[in-house]
């Protein structure tokens, strides 16, 4: 379940269009290396949900919310980026479990050192750096499975 992506805008497009298979409540770790798309993709993914305006937080902070506009019943998009976190114990002081809501989805770049906090009930978006600009725009874990509709509908 792969989705090929050609440049920066497709990513974005991919994001976009990935909010179709999101349900409030769902977790989505997204890894991939450093410059590959992550942010690119959750940019998208933003616009998808409906995301209007940016939620005012400080600079340091790790976690980001944005209020969303959509008819998914998804009220807030948290955008979490772990890449500067240097320990579990860093992972658990920001008590990112309280991030799963039931009006909410939550995204987290570099997101595999908190997949012990979520358990297996996650999607997980990998983005593959093939080339300069090509990309290869992955899903798996256990909530895929339940999902499988419409993420062929993503693939296409
Ligand atoms: N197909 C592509 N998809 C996404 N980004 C691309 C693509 N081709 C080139 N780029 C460039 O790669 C960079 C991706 O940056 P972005 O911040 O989204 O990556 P990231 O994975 O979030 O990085 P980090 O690990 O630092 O958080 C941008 O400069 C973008 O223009
Ligand atoms: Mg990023």
């Amino acid at each position: 379940m792969k989705r090929a992506s050609a440049s920066a805008t497709a990513t974005e497009a991919a994001g976009q269009a990935f909010a179709d298979v999101l349900a409030p409540g769902d977790v989505v770790l997204l890894s991939g290396p450093l410059g590959a798309g992550k942010t690119t993709f959750v940019r998208g993914l933003a616009r998808g949900l409906g995301v209007v305006e940016r939620a005012t937080s400080p600079t340091f902070t790790m976690v980001r919310q944005h209020r969303c506009h959509n008819a998914r019943g998804i009220e807030t998009l948290h955008h979490a980026d772990l890449y500067r976190v240097g320990s579990i114990d860093e992972v658990l002081d920001l008590a990112l479990g309280e991030l799963v809501e039931e009006q909410s989805v939550a995204v987290i770049e570099w997101g595999e050192i908190a997949a012990p906090i979520f358990g297996v009930d996650v999607l997980r978006v990998t983005i593959e750096v093939i080339s300069d600009e090509a990309r290869r725009i992955g899903v798996s874990g256990a909530l895929a499975a339940d999902r499988a509709a419409a993420i062929a509908r993503w693939l296409t």
